[in-house]
């Protein structure tokens, strides 16, 4: 398995960096940056599919599995040491890669997706709201907006491969930009542990099969409904190996 954390490293991504694009944030609950606030933009992405109640509160698609139980319960112990979001993430990330792949880990109404979109299950939310888990499923093609979370994250890919766009925010004038960092292609078994700042990133099903992925967050996604805090667009034009302003 590969684990992987991964922040923001300023002075590398400055040397990886290819490309300048305009910034749109579209706040979600929370301000943005000064460096950001622009004119906030509606963004047509593919969101996720949710299953909510009435109250407007996500639902778990179906009971969890006695592996997910397992592994439920080791995130529990691992987000209950309370240590910092970066440390956490790391050890949530270890408790999540020996179950990517086997069959009985999700139902198989938990693995079904929306020729709409990605579709998002929600798998756990914990009753403290300390961390919720949720199985994402990506049909050929199927992308998110350019994002960042609320929260610390865990990702790990369950079935198939899942590609991926890292962006930066950079100060420009009295706004700022996204500039493109580096993309990755992230097999399956591989996890990936990250937490604000230095999260802003596109996840992309490449295909050609579908692509299910399971995502840990520090936060109660049964009540917030997503896990993103913000998401931008880039401009018009080329994509982010040749883009510019
Ligand atoms: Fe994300």
């Amino acid at each position: 398995m590969d684990v992987m954390g991964r922040r923001a490293d300023p002075a590398a991504m400055a040397t990886a960096a290819k490309t300048a694009a305009v910034p749109a944030a579209t706040p979600a609950g929370t301000a943005a940056p000064a460096a950001a606030r622009t004119a906030p933009t509606a963004v047509p992405v593919q969101a996720a599919a949710p299953l909510a109640d009435a109250a407007g509160r996500l639902v778990a698609t179906t009971p969890a599995t006695p592996r997910m139980q397992q592994l439920i319960a080791d995130i529990r112990a691992a987000v209950g040491r309370g240590l910092d979001p970066d440390t956490t993430a790391r050890l949530v990330a270890d408790r999540l890669a020996p179950h990517l792949g086997p069959d009985d880990l999700l139902t198989p109404e938990q693995r079904l997706g929306d020729p709409a979109r990605y579709r998002q299950h929600l798998v756990h939310a914990e009753a403290d709201g300390s961390f919720s888990v949720v199985a994402l499923v990506w049909l050929p093609g199927q992308q998110t907006p350019i994002h960042d979370h609320v929260a610390w994250c865990v990702a790990g890919v369950h079935r198939g491969q899942e590609s991926e766009l890292r962006y930066r925010l950079v100060p420009d004038g009295p706004t700022a930009r996204l500039e493109f960092t580096e993309a990755a292609v992230s097999p399956q078994g591989s996890v990936a542990a990250f937490a604000p700042p230095g999260d802003i990133h596109l996840v992309r099903n490449p295909g050609p099969g579908t692509a299910l992925s399971i995502h840990v967050y520090g936060a109660d996604i049964s009540r917030l409904t997503t896990s993103i805090r913000r998401t931008y667009h880039l401009p018009a034009g080329p994509g982010p190996a040749t883009g510019g302003r």
